[in-house]
C-alpha cells in the first residue's frame, strides 16, 4: 500500500502557501493511520514549475520553498520509525531547461539541424523547438521547457545512477520512474507510423493520431536504460510510469518490481470492462493499481461521488500493489483550477490542497494557498475521523482487511447490469457498479462491507462486502 503525496499540496508548514517537507513531516500521523507500507512523493527538487516540478533544475537538491536535504533526511527516519517506507520520483527522462547541463553539457539531449522526424510531445504540438541561443533543435517529449536527456550517453547514464544513489544514502527506500518509456527511442529518429488501432488512454488528437512506437517504447531499447537504474537502486523498490496498455508492460517488469496498470484508471466503470481490466492486471503477478493521481480527474469525479466506496473496495482488494491519492480517503473531488491556470496541461484540478479541517483554508497553511482549496467545510480530515461510518474510516477498514487477503485473483461474475465477483483465496469481494439493488447468495461470513445498507445478501447501487467462504 503507498499513499501519493503531491508535496505542493499537502500541508504547508511556513504561511508561504505553498506545502513543503515540514509539513509532510508534521501529518505522518495521518498516513500511519491509514495503515500504509509506503509514501511516494511527487517531486520536490528545484524546479521553475513549468511542469508542476516534473521540470527539475538540479536533481540532489530541495527546492528552497518545499525544504531541504536534511528535511528529506529527517521525513525518512519519522516515516521509518513508523514502519513507513520513503519512495521518492526519479525523473530520468528530462530536465528542466534552466537545469545547468542544458548550457554546460549540451551533449546530454538530443539535438538536430532541423526537426528530422513527425514525432510529437505528449501534450500536443511537435516535439522539436528551435533553441534560440544555438539555433539547433532539441527534443522533448513533454513541454518546450523540458529537453529530454540522450541515453545513448554514457555520461547521462552515470549521472542518473548518481541520483540514485544520492537519495538511497539521504534514506529514500525506492523510486518511482517518471516516464520510464520515454527512454527507449529509435537511434535512428524514424517516423512514428499513423496508429491503427485508437490509444486507451487520454491523449491530445495530434499524438494520438500517431503509433509512438519510435519515439518512445522502441522495444529494443527499454532494457538498457532499465538495467542501469536497476543497477543504481539495488534492491530498492522501483515501480515504473509506463503509459502502456497492459499488454505492454512485460519488458518493464523484466526489470522493475511494479508498474502501474493505468487501464484500472481509464477503464468503462462497468462490471465487465473492470473485469477484463483487473484480470489482465492480475495477470502480471506484479501490478500497481491506482484510481487518482496528481495528472487526471479524481476517482470520485470521473464516476461519481455515489461509487467512491465501492471504488476503493475494489482499489483495495486486487492482488498487487495499490496506490491511493492524497485526498481520495477524504472524497475530495476536482476543483476549479488556478486562475489563471498554473498548469497548461489542465492538471491543475487534481492538484486542490489537502484539506484537514473546516477553516477557510482547509488547516493547509496560514498563508494564501497557491492553489484554493476546494470544499474544506464539506469535506475534511478531522470530520472523517470523528464520523463513524465516513469513507476515511473504510479506507482505514480495507487497509487493514487488505493485510488479510491472500492468493490470485479469480474472477466468477461480471454482468451486464454491473455486479462484479472476484475472490482473494478464501474472500469474496462482490461489488455493485450498476444503478439496481442486487440480491446475492449467503456467501459466508461477512468481513467488511461499504456501509450498513450493504450485506452477505444484499447489494445496493455503490456497495460492495468482502466475505469469507465457510466451511
Ligand atoms: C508524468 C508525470 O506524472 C507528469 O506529471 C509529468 O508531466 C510527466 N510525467 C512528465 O514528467
Amino acid at each position: 500500500m503507498v499513499y501519493q503525496i503531491y508535496p505542493r499540496s499537502f500541508q504547508d508548514s511556513d504561511g508561504d502557501g505553498i506545502g513543503d517537507l515540514p509539513g509532510i513531516a508534521s501529518r505522518i500521523d495521518h498516513i500511519a493511520g491509514l495503515g500504509v507500507d509506503a509514501i511516494w512523493l511527487s517531486p520536490f527538487y528545484p524546479s521553475p514549475f513549468a511542469d508542476g516540478g516534473y521540470d527539475v533544475s538540479d536533481f540532489m537538491d530541495v527546492d528552497p520553498r518545499l525544504g531541504t536535504v536534511a528535511e528529506v533526511r529527517a521525513l525518512a527516519e519519522a516515516a521509518h520509525a513508523r514502519g513507513i517506507a520513503l519512495l521518492l520520483d526519479v525523473v530520468p527522462c528530462h530536465t528542466s531547461i534552466e537545469h545547468p547541463w542544458f548550457r554546460e553539457h549540451p551533449d546530454r539531449y538530443v539535438w538536430a539541424d532541423s526537426p528530422p522526424n513527425n514525432w510529437r510531445a505528449a501534450f500536443g504540438g511537435p516535439a522539436w523547438t528551435r533553441d534560440a541561443a544555438t539555433g539547433c533543435w532539441y527534443l522533448h517529449s513533454f513541454f518546450p521547457e523540458q529537453p529530454d536527456l540522450d541515453w545513448r550517453n554514457p555520461a547521462v547514464v552515470e549521472a542518473m545512477q548518481d541520483v540514485i544513489r544520492f537519495w538511497l544514502e539521504q534514506g529514500a527506500d525506492g523510486f518511482r520512474l517518471d516516464a520510464i518509456d520515454r527512454l527507449a527511442k529509435h537511434p535512428d529518429m524514424v517516423d512514428d507510423a499513423p496508429r491503427a488501432e485508437p490509444f486507451p488512454f487520454p491523449e491530445p488528437p495530434d499524438v494520438a493520431a500517431l503509433d509512438r512506437r519510435h519515439s518512445s517504447h522502441w522495444p529494443p531499447g527499454i532494457a538498457a536504460p532499465l538495467r542501469a537504474l536497476r543497477s543504481a537502486a539495488g534492491g530498492a523498490f522501483l515501480v515504473g510510469e509506463v503509459y502502456r496498455p497492459t499488454a505492454e508492460l512485460g519488458p518493464y517488469l523484466e526489470h522493475l518490481d511494479t508498474a502501474f496498470v493505468f487501464e484500472l484508471m481509464f477503464a468503462p466503470w462497468r462490471a465487465d470492462a473492470l473485469a477484463t481490466v483487473i484480470e489482465r492486471g492480475a495477470g502480471l503477478g506484479r501490478a500497481s493499481w491506482m484510481l487518482s493521481n496528481h495528472d487526471f480527474s479524481r476517482v470520485g469525479s470521473r464516476i461519481g461521488e455515489g461509487a467512491m466506496r465501492v471504488a476503493a473496495m475494489l482499489l483495495l482488494t486486487l492482488p498487487g500493489t495499490a496506490f491511493i491519492y492524497q485526498g481520495d480517503e477524504i472524497g475530495m473531488l476536482d476543483g476549479p483550477g488556478g486562475d489563471p491556470p498554473e498548469d497548461r496541461a489542465g492538471r491543475d484540478r487534481a492538484r486542490h490542497p489537502m484539506q484537514w479541517s473546516h477553516d477557510p483554508a482547509g488547516g493547509f497553511t496560514s498563508g494564501a494557498a497557491w492553489l484554493p482549496p476546494v470544499d474544506p467545510a464539506a469535506r475534511n480530515v478531522a470530520d472523517h475521523e470523528a464520523a463513524p461510518g465516513s469513507l476515511l474510516r473504510l479506507y482505514k477498514a480495507l487497509i487493514e482487511l487488505r493485510r488479510t487477503l491472500r492468493g490470485d485473483l479469480e474472477l466468477v461474475e461480471a454482468d451486464r447490469d454491473g455486479l462484479l465477483v472476484y475472490r482473494r483465496g478464501e474472500a469474496t469481494v462482490a461489488l455493485n457498479l450498476g444503478l439496481r439493488e442486487r440480491r446475492l447468495a449467503p456467501a459466508g461470513e461477512l468481513l467488511l462491507a461499504t456501509g450498513p445498507d450493504a450485506g452477505p445478501g444484499r447489494l445496493p447501487p455503490g456497495a460492495g462486502v468482502v466475505t469469507r467462504r465457510s466451511g
